[in-house]
């Protein structure tokens, strides 16, 4: 979702800077980013590392002159229900999902809060922050804090041209979400079973999502939790 999104940004005219834990991970970003003829640079290393955060934004600003967005997507899910979920998945969840997207909004805000047209921050929560999902008690506790926290920081930029929205997904296909259908049998088509939409979402629609609400025309949009989800979140699992 982060390199669908970091490509949509660069499709759209932006300059990029992406983030992931190593270089490798991020070098098709980089080249494709590069193919569709934008510009972008990567800081490597864990996100919930305020170095990293702050090296982002700050070479963001040197290289460019200036931040409009940032988008919050790097996240880990550690399956575990409120049996087997240990201390160490509970630490690692809440630091990487929760702490890592408030440092880096807070990096990214210093320098967002200076300039005239102020910036957009977009969180991504999940619908498992929104609905009771088996299993997923630290990665639930995480999403929520997410949507809590977009409301709190929205509101604590207020005399500001900053906004903080949350794009919430519902279960989209991605190469670990692939790697959980292998793990787990049955657990696609668990997923499919409340989608209205009969399928899963694709990484590139939650990355329009990103685009539309990081867009500086969407200035009166702030503090808002939308979810893109198939229309997970709007029935009660019942489709026929
Ligand atoms: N895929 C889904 O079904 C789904 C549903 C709801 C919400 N989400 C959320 O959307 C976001 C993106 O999900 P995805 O499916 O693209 O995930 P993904 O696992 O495909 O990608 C996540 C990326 O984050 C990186 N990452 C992990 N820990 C990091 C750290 N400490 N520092 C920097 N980078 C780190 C990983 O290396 C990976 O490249 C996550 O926040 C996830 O919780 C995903």
């Amino acid at each position: 979702m982060g390199k669908a999104t970091a490509i949509q940004y660069a499709r759209n005219g932006a300059k990029v800077g992406i983030n992931d834990l190593t270089a490798e991970i991020c070098a098709d970003t980089l080249e494709a980013i590069r193919a569709v003829g934008g510009q972008c640079f990567g800081v490597y290393g864990d996100i919930s590392d305020p170095a990293v955060s702050e090296a982002l934004t700050d070479q963001a600003m040197e290289r460019y002159g200036r931040i409009d967005a940032l988008a919050n997507v790097a996240g880990v899910v550690i399956p575990g229900s409120i049996i087997s979920t240990t201390q160490a998945d509970i630490d690692k969840t809440l630091r990487i999902n929760v702490k890592g997207s408030i440092l880096t909004t807070q990096a990214a805000v210093r320098y967002m809060k200076e300039q005239e047209e102020g910036g957009a921050v977009v969180m991504v929560g999940s619908s498992a922050g929104l609905l009771g999902v088996s299993d997923r008690v630290a990665y639930s506790a995480s999403k929520g804090a997410i949507i809590a926290v977009t409301r709190a920081i929205a509101v604590d930029l207020l005399h500001t041209k900053v906004r903080v929205n949350c794009i919430c997904p519902g279960p989209v296909n991605s190469p670990s979400m692939e790697a959980r259908f292998q793990a787990t049998p049955g657990l696609r088509e668990k997923f499919l079973a409340g989608a209205l939409n009969d399928r899963l979402g694709e990484a590139e629609e939650l990355a329009q999502a990103i685009l539309f609400a990081s867009c500086g025309e969407m200035g009166y949009l702030n503090g808002a939790i939308i979810s893109v989800d198939g229309g997970l979140t709007c029935s009660q699992g019942i489709k026929k």
